[in-house]
């Protein structure tokens, strides 16, 4: 089984946990009321699915399946909240992040070790995640803010994580612009029609 299809069905993108977290973490935008905002924090990853990494060039495009979904039941601006809840995928759209990425990032933060460790390591997504500079999570190792420590264990390695990510949601909250994520680094081809559709999003507002 791909590590894609694991992380959705028993890892940190457990399809009926995460969801939770993430609608938690959308307090930061008020309740979430509107019922397709619910539709969205529990498809927007099931694009991992089938996929061989999660940082790689293919695991990066996960957002897209989620995005053309929710595009075709409700229109491009749902297109556009889920393709663009990854901050590298947005960056290489040169598209800002949209209000599910800081409600992700806050998610991760709020997901507590004692169940977040155990499913990296059950996945073995941690082995992909604590690569740093040797590995394909260089670009997020060249974060602002992020200092690699390869020999710490990883329930403070998960602490830091936590922290970056709840910096990263509160000083992003109100949409300004990410100087802390550097260009994408994993080459990663955008399909056209999802360039062009972020691209007629970003134009409307
Ligand atoms: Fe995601
Ligand atoms: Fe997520």
């Amino acid at each position: 089984m791909k590590i894609g299809t694991k992380s959705i069905l028993f890892g940190t993108h457990q399809f009926a946990i995460h969801p939770w977290f993430v609608a938690a973490a959308w307090r930061l935008y008020g309740f979430p009321w509107d019922p397709r905002l619910w539709v969205a924090f529990v498809i927007h990853d099931l694009g991992y699915v089938g996929k061989p990494n999660m940082d790689g060039p293919e695991g990066e495009t996960h957002p897209e399946w989620a995005a053309r979904l929710m595009g075709r039941l409700f229109g491009r601006e749902w297109h556009h909240l889920c393709l663009l809840h990854s901050r590298f995928y947005a960056k290489r759209l040169a598209q800002p992040f949209s209000r599910l990425c800081v409600a992700d990032k806050l998610a991760i933060a709020l997901t507590p070790s004692w169940l977040y460790i155990p499913m990296v390591r059950l996945t073995r997504e941690i082995d992909e995640y604590r690569q740093g500079l040797r590995g394909r999570t260089r670009a997020r190792v060249a974060s602002n803010g992020w200092a690699h420590v390869d020999e710490e264990s990883d329930w403070s390695w998960h602490r830091r994580v936590q922290d970056y990510c709840r910096c990263w949601a509160f000083e992003h909250r109100d949409g300004r612009e990410d100087t802390w994520t550097p260009p994408a680094m994993a080459a990663v081809s955008v399909p056209e029609s999802d360039r062009m559709q972020a691209r007629e999003v970003g134009s409307a507002q």
